[in-house]
């Protein structure tokens, strides 16, 4: 068998790992939750969930990464020792598959929207023309031409292709997100849009914190691109001298500078026009900040540049979920790469071709399902890492670690106990919800506490710990 690509350089890969976190969820999804759960009591949270919860959960995925040294398949069976391991890997691939299949709709908007934006196509009605185009035959083909983008990249494979890109692409979506944020602060009437996106309101906090921490936890994994096995696959081509906790350090804080940025030009731009930035949505970015694209002056250049931006961070998202399925297909069965991408790509054309026609199931996959999935996702990877491997993860989690080794040991204890919990109470939050049940912050906390016991128990007696 060839060997398998690598990364040039650790710079490489984290620069790769960067571009697959900064996507659609930072300049998309962030914003408009942000606005629509408090503003700053919703930005304070999230920091802390990041710091607490996403920080110690990626480095779970890097860690069964390097050690497996093959796609979530192959990795979690030959770590696990067992064909569970393989049924969970798989489970990976099809989360991916399904996150690529609605990511790539999202992303033919985007292109769309960044080729209009010159001739200021939607400014007159911006909401009509979200709605004409967003599902639909046009739709479809936009996504096709999203798809092909990635594909194109992918096909290349993991040094000549992703790494190449992502050098380029993701210091370029920085400089201009930079570019952005400092011409917001040029216009006028934005001051009540920066006080309400940085000014901390403890009472708000304090009042709504059970309605805040499930919205906040799912951004916080979706954001670092958690649980869906992408960033185990990036890491299955990484050298074993690279330092996984200072690579998980600088990739967390330079995925949420990007997170920040973008909220500090949408927030302040909706302030300035008077639109209730919580009102928009899923929307937002397509219909309230694409009406004040059109109220501005210049407003066709910035537009332009902006959605330039976010379609640079969606590519460099996307193909971190395509590399997923294709490296499966590569390493599993022997598959050529180029083969592999061209019949991923199909299967993705037809899945997300369904979802841009059906604007239902398109809303239940974007939001819940992928929630759950990820969610499910990342919780086999701690329970792995933290009950299973144990003493192996924390091996690895030193191996060019140096000073930052000390850390190994409270790491598993978080990635064993505290993790499970939040997520299981993540995932209970989205339950909850989808089924119309209330279920108090007390009750979701005992539920997920004994949810992570009665795991705990089921593994060990099935792994005879
Ligand atoms: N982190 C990406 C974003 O914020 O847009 C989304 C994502 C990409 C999630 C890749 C999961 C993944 F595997």
């Amino acid at each position: 068998m060839a060997t398998r690509d690598s990364w040039v350089s650790n710079l490489g890969f984290v620069l790769a790992a960067v571009g697959s976190a900064a996507g659609l969820g930072n300049i998309w999804r962030f914003p408009w939750l942000t606005a629509e759960n408090g503003g700053s009591a919703f930005l304070v949270m999230y920091l802390l969930l990041i710091i607490g919860v996403g920080v110690p959960g990626l480095l779970a995925e890097f860690v069964l990464g390097r050690r497996g040294k093959q796609t979530p398949t192959g990795a979690l069976r030959s770590l696990i020792g067992s064909p569970e391991g393989s049924a969970l890997g798989s489970f990976n691939v099809v989360t991916t598959i399904v996150m690529l299949s609605f990511y790539s709709v999202v992303g033919g908007w985007i292109l769309r929207y960044t080729l209009v934006s010159p001739v200021g196509a939607y400014f007159g009605q911006p909401a009509q023309y979200f709605g004409q185009m967003s599902y639909g035959l046009q739709a479809v083909g936009f996504h096709l031409a999203f798809l092909a983008i990635i594909a194109a990249i992918v096909f290349f494979g993991v040094s000549r292709g992703i790494e190449r890109v992502s050098k380029v692409m993701l210091p370029a979506v920085v400089v201009l997100l930079i570019g952005l944020a400092a011409w917001t602060m040029t216009q006028p009437d934005t001051a009540a849009g920066y006080a309400f996106y940085l000014g901390f309101d403890g009472e708000y906090l304090a009042a709504n914190f059970v309605n805040i921490l499930g919205p906040a936890a799912g951004q916080a994994l979706f954001t670092l691109s958690l649980g869906a096995g992408a960033m185990l696959t990036y890491a299955s081509y990484l050298e074993d001298d690279a330092s996984l906790p200072r690579a998980t350090l600088v990739i967390a804080i330079s995925n949420t500078v990007i997170g920040v940025l973008a909220g500090l030009i949408v927030i302040p731009l909706l302030f300035s026009q008077g639109i209730d930035p919580g009102q928009g949505g899923p929307g937002a970015l397509f219909v309230a900040l694409a009406s004040v694209f059109g109220s501005l002056p210049g407003g066709a250049v910035v537009a332009t540049v902006f959605f330039a931006t976010v379609l640079l961070a969606a590519v460099t998202s996307g193909i971190s979920l395509l590399e997923t399925p294709v490296a499966t297909l590569v390493d599993e069965y022997g598959v050529s790469r180029r083969r592999a991408t061209v019949g991923v790509s199909l299967l993705i054309a037809v899945t997300g071709g369904g979802l841009a026609l059906a604007s239902s199931v398109f809303r239940f996959v974007s939001g819940p399902l992928v929630d759950i999935m990820l969610s499910v996702g990342l919780f086999a990877f701690l329970a792995i890492a933290g009950w299973i491997l144990r003493t192996e993860a924390i091996e690895e989690f030193s191996a060019g670690a140096g000073r930052l080794d000390a850390l190994a040991t409270p790491w598993v204890m978080t990635v064993s106990w505290v993790l499970p919990v939040v997520v299981l109470f993540s995932l209970l939050s989205t339950f909850t919800s989808l089924a119309g049940i209330s279920l108090g912050l007390n009750g979701r906390a005992v539920v997920a506490i004994t949810g992570t016991i009665v795991c705990r128990i089921v593994v060990a007696s099935a792994t005879g710990d």
